[in-house]
């Protein structure tokens, strides 16, 4: 993608450039249905509009296209998003180049989604940017849609930008967007280098209230 049409990298990529070489294959090494599996009960079976943030490598795109569902896959950094369209080539993926906390260019196409999925992004985000994503998010929710996003907890690792974000603090932010939580639980780290550092995931889904 040419440069002008790239949106400018926000500070909480910070590392992931750089880094992104060894990174790759870490991504993809994990299966979706083992780094999903507290939340693989809330998905829809039925064919589904999926909208994946912060896809990386494409992991759980690829998955979910292979489930028969259209997924549009958005990541601003440059070396995960080259490598995404190389490594997950699929009619039913869409890839773009756009950020939170503003999704100017997921907003613009005026579309809803069953799933919203947030992996491991959310806590890349100070508390200014948390707040300003959280109706960005309820708003592209389909009726009866789900939103799943994961918070880790542990050591930052070198280079990174990240924040200490709670389950609590989360769920009482969607609430004020009129989301309700779902699915509320804490797991351990499948990554080595997360195991070895007693990384734990808070799980969170939510769907809108009634
Ligand atoms: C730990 S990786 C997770 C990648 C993928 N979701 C997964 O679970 O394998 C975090 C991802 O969030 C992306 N990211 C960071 N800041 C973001 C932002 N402001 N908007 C969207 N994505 C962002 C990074 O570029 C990176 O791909």
């Amino acid at each position: 993608m040419p440069d002008e049409q790239r949106v400018p990298k926000p500070a909480s990529t910070q590392g992931y450039a750089e880094q992104a070489e060894a990174l790759i294959p870490q991504y993809e090494a994990i299966p979706f249905v083992k780094r999903h599996e507290a939340e693989l009960h809330l998905l829809p079976t039925a064919p589904s509009r999926i909208l994946d943030i912060g896809a990386g490598t494409g992991v759980d795109a690829a998955w979910f296209a292979e489930q028969a569902h259209s997924v549009l896959a958005v990541e601003p950094t440059a070396e995960f998003l080259t490598a995404a369209m190389r490594l997950h080539p699929s009619p039913l993926i869409e890839w773009l180049d756009d950020t939170l906390p503003g999704l100017e260019r997921v907003l613009s196409r005026g579309q809803r989604f069953d799933v919203v999925m947030l992996s491991a992004v959310w806590m890349h985000l100070d508390e200014t940017e948390r707040s300003a994503g959280m109706p960005k998010l309820a708003s592209l929710l389909a009726p009866g849609g789900l939103i799943l996003l994961s918070l880790r907890h542990g050591p930052i690792p070198a280079g990174r930008r990240m924040f200490e974000v709670s389950g609590e603090e989360t769920i009482e932010l969607a609430r004020q967007h009129g989301l309700e939580v779902v699915l509320n639980t804490l797991t351990g780290s499948l990554q080595p280098g997360n195991l070895a550092a007693d990384v734990t995931w808070t799980r969170l889904a939510f769907r809108r209230g009634g």
